[in-house]
């Protein structure tokens, strides 16, 4: 087990004291509208909570995850026979689907929300891999066995439709890092259960993306664009859609370097970012970092560990960006007066957080 450090527990702390009695886990407990249970937001915590041991914690989350999906299947089934009907001719989503962010107690939330967007249940799929590798357990609970069979038609059907990104923007796009979630999804339940529906659709998505990477020789934020975004990471780290090593991963991650990363180390999501400004994220500078240690920049990985433990409050609270070097300055002030100070605390930063420091140590 990695060192326990003061922000490691207090991190840990923060984590715990986010999730509700029926095993939901906000995404920030002091912002109005991420107070619901995003699946992932939570799977990506789960995972960093069963890297340091918390399995029972991680597994309620799994457990609430996987009622919420099987509550909600005839949504999924009416997204499957929109696509069925449609033959995805248009870019029109369909008008019931499982939505992004569901409320701590699984209902579904009355608020408008882009509810359309697919990652998170790649996310959520590989977490529960995750969850039943680290906890050395061979069988799927059986709780999860109707999401997990549910989910992997859902995105293998659904995949190609556009849909919002993980940052819940550019509705009528195919981004790429959606497509490394749903791979890695995917991917894990194939290796898990020899699901061969899973393993084809896993293979096709890996293909699109590999016919989609730009002249430049890096991954796009979406298809047809020329720009990257932070997320894109994910494709290798923790994905596995291509090795670390592979050269479209240096390739993007140069790219990564060049447009989003800050001299003081801060990694912005993608160059035209406007939300609250555009500035450095806590989750995509932890991600970098565990990208360069896994590629043997272990110096800078550790010193970007410390640029993150410099971003934390004295409660030890990550907030979700610190307004530096801001890309687009004149939105920072809209969006306090929209919705306040920037979360604070965010679990997924903590998560990340929580990640690096695992492998670091
Ligand atoms: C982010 C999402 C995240 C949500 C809750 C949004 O602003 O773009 O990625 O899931 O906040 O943390």
């Amino acid at each position: 087990m990695a060192t326990r450090t003061t922000l490691v527990d207090k991190s840990l702390t923060i984590l715990r004291a986010g999730q509700s009695p029926n095993g939901a886990i906000v995404a920030c407990p002091r912002f109005s509208v991420y107070g619901y249970c995003w699946f992932r937001d939570g799977a990506f915590v789960a995972q960093a909570l069963d890297l340091w041991g918390e399995h029972a914690t991680a597994r309620r989350f799994y457990d609430w995850a996987a009622r919420t999906v099987v509550e909600n299947a005839d949504d999924a089934r009416a997204a499957l026979a929109h696509v069925a009907t449609t033959r995805l001719v248009g870019r029109v989503p369909p008008s019931r689907y499982l939505h992004t962010r569901y409320m701590v107690d699984g209902t579904v939330g009355k608020d408008d929300w882009p509810n359309f967007q697919l990652d998170g249940f790649g996310t959520l799929l590989w977490g529960m891999v995750e969850h039943l590798r680290l906890t050395r357990t061979s069988s799927v609970p059986t709780i999860w066995e109707a999401a997990i069979d549910l989910l992997v038609a859902y995105l293998a059907t659904l995949w190609p439709v556009p849909n919002f990104d993980c940052w819940e923007e550019f509705p009528d796009e195919i981004h790429v890092s959606t497509l490394s979630t749903l791979y890695g999804g995917l991917q894990a339940v194939a290796t898990k259960t020899n699901d061969s529906r899973a393993a084809k659709a896993a293979n096709n998505i890996r293909s699109f993306v590999v016919g989609h990477i730009t002249d430049g020789g890096y991954l796009p934020k979406f298809v047809g664009s020329r720009a990257v975004d932070a997320s894109l990471i994910w494709a290798c780290i923790p994905f596995g859609m291509f090795d670390v090593g592979h050269p479209v991963m240096e390739r993007t991650v140069e790219k990564i370097e060049e447009d989003l990363q800050d001299a003081d180390g801060g990694v912005h999501r993608y160059a035209a970012d406007s939300y609250y400004g555009g500035g450095q994220w806590i989750l995509l500078t932890g991600l970098l970092a565990e990208y360069l240690l896994r590629r043997g920049a272990g110096v800078r990985a550790a010193a970007m560990a410390g640029w993150l433990e410099d971003q934390a409050t004295s409660e030890g609270a990550f907030p979700e960006q610190i307004p530096r070097n801001l890309s687009v300055p004149e939105m920072y002030e809209p969006w306090l007066e929209r919705w306040g100070p920037i979360a604070s605390p965010l679990l997924w930063s903590h998560a990340a957080y929580l990640r690096l420091k695992c492998f670091l140590s």
